[in-house]
Parts: structure tokens; sequence; C-alpha cells
């Protein structure tokens, strides 16, 4: 398939820091593609480069762009303790030259370890809200950047995940690049495979396949939110993106899988556990278990099924591995 260079100049438009080491690596997962009879790939955004890297780099990328145009020298984000998105915002805001402070929410660890070490290597200052909610720990960084603001500081707070239409725009981009990994690798992929949990990635992928005409689906593996309520939401957010590039989105186009969440969004599952294990004796690839080890678990199923025989088929591996030290 060709790669639409209009698309492309309409995203190289929007105002970007380069944080990833782009394109990241994309190659067959052999012994995986041979025990269950189909041709499967690995897209390794485990592998961008900063601060251990993981699919938030991609949405930063944007985020941090427009924080500097607005002026901003300090960065607020929330997240739990082991969030990678936290992670990676440190990372970006230190880069850049911003001050960073994370709204870290959950049981105060005794000691860091896993994300949370790296947060503060990376220079964070670490607020603790002990509080399971996504709500208190929003509104405590709300007050904490009005602290910061009255004290003169420019706060730009980040949107939870960073999926946000200018952070979309990142995985509207790493869908080009996959489009350029198809034309490498000479395969046409049948289908996208990936862990969904705020649906920016999924959103962004969704935009890509509508804008392009790319004829494969895109299959997330929710590991949060119900199947309808992700779906509506990633619709929303696929449309709002596609809406500042000039485009629009179907509905059917967003679909997502809610089987493989188990008890509760970053409660391990023993299909996630399996998942992890497989992909590292036969594949030597590293997932973690909150995000890629579920969607992992939901890829094996639809081959263990036979669902998948001959397809050609892209898994999309997130990164998250920083959680498995913690
Ligand atoms: C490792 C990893 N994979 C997947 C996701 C899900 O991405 P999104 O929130 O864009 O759906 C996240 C989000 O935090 C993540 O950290």
């Amino acid at each position: 398939m060709p790669i639409p260079h209009e698309l492309r100049a309409r995203l190289d438009a929007f105002a970007r820091v380069q944080l990833s080491l782009t394109p990241t690596p994309c190659h067959a997962l052999k012994s995986i593609s041979e025990k269950y009879g189909a041709q499967v790939f690995c897209k390794r955004d485990d592998l961008t480069g900063l601060a251990l890297g993981g699919n938030k780099c991609r949405k930063l990328e944007f985020l941090v762009a427009e924080a500097l145009a607005k002026g901003c020298d300090t960065m607020v984000a929330c997240g739990g303790i082991q969030s990678n998105f936290c992670r990676l915002a440190a990372a970006a805001a230190s880069v850049a030259g911003m001050e960073i402070h994370l709204v870290l929410g959950g049981d105060r660890p005794q000691g860091a370890a896993g994300n949370l070490l790296l947060d503060q290597l990376l220079g964070a200052s670490i607020h603790y809200v002990e509080s399971t909610e996504w709500d208190t720990w929003e509104a405590e960084a709300r007050a904490l950047a009005e602290r910061l603001e009255s004290e003169g500081k420019r706060v730009f707070m980040m949107p939870v995940g960073g999926s946000v239409p200018i952070g979309i725009l990142g995985y509207v981009d790493a869908f080009l690049e996959i489009l350029e990994d198809q034309e490498r690798l000479g395969v046409e992929f049948d289908l996208m495979v990936h862990a969904s949990g705020s649906g920016g990635t999924q959103a962004g992928l969704v935009v890509g396949k509508e804008l392009t005409g790319w004829p494969g689906e895109i299959l997330g593996i929710s590991v949060a939110m119900e199947k309808e309520a992700l779906e509506e939401h990633i619709f929303s957010l696929a449309s709002a993106t596609a809406g500042l590039l000039g485009g629009k989105v179907v509905r059917d186009s967003v679909r997502v899988d809610d089987r493989f969440i188990g008890e509760a969004y970053a409660v391990p599952t023993p299909q996630g556990m399996r998942a992890l294990e497989e992909l590292a004796t036969k594949e030597g690839v590293i997932l973690d278990r909150v995000y890629t080890g579920k969607a992992m678990a939901g890829l094996l199923h639809l081959l263990d099924q036979g669902l998948l025989s001959g397809k050609r088929v892209l898994f999309i591996h997130t990164g998250g591995q920083p959680e498995i030290f913690s």
C-alpha cells in the first residue's frame, strides 16, 4: 500500500519535540508463528528509547511541544504509583528543561522500585495521594498546579495518559510508520492487536486506518474498561483527532475485546502470566503484567482457537516492563 504523503504533510504541520528513537523495530515472531500457523509480527514500541521507552513517548512528543509553545516551565502529571505514563512524562519534561511534579495515587510504598525508582532518578518531585480513585488524583493534581501557579510557575497540566487529540497524533504517526514497516517486510497485515487503556493509542491507529484507507482491522484488548464504554470513548477521541487532520472515522472501525481484564486493572491474570512466559521463553520478548501481558493473552487466545490461521498479524508491544521490577 503506498505511503500517503498528504497525511504525512498534515501531521508534520504540528509542532513536535523529538523524544523517541523511531522508527522502532518491527520483526517476525518466528516460534509463535510456527506454533499457531499464522504470520505474527511484533512492532517494538517498547523500544522507543526515552527512559526505557513505551507507547507514551510518541504522544509526549506533541504534548511537550504544546507545553513549550504555551511558554510553560513546569509540568504536573498524575497516575498510579507504577504509572508508565508518569515515568515518561517525567523524562520528557526533564529533557525539555521543565520542572516536573508527579501526583501518584495508591498506598505509599516503603521503598522505590520499578517506575517509581525511575521517577526519582528522572528528577521528579513526587506528591503521594493515599487514594485509589482517579478523580481524587486529578483533583489533587489540579490543586497542586494552582499552588505552583501562585508561586509564579507557568504550569502545563498533563492530560491523563496523554490521551487527548494533540497527543493522539503520535499514534497516527506510528500508523504511518507501520505502513512503512509493511513495505520493508513485504507483508500486508490483516490485523493489528494491542493493549488499550485510556484509548489514545487505539484512537490514533484508527485515525491512521481511516485516513489512509488501510483495509485491515485494529483490535484493542482492554485492560480496564468494558467493551461498549471503551469503544465509545475511543470513537469520540478518534473523531476529534481526525477532525484536527481534516478527516472522519466510522464507529465500526473501533473494536475492543474486554475478556482479558481479569479481576481489575493492574491485577495480574493467570492467562497474562502464561503469555509473559510464552513470549519470554519462545521469543526472548519481555512483556509486562498490566498491559502487554493481558493484550498478548488475548492474541494467543485468538490464535489458539484457530481464528487467525494463515493471517498476517501485528502485535504492537507498547512497553511497560519497568513494572515487573516493582
Ligand atoms: C505499557 C502500556 N501499554 C498500553 C497502554 C495503553 O495505552 P492507551 O492509554 O493509549 O490506551 C499504556 C497506558 O498507560 C501503557 O503504559
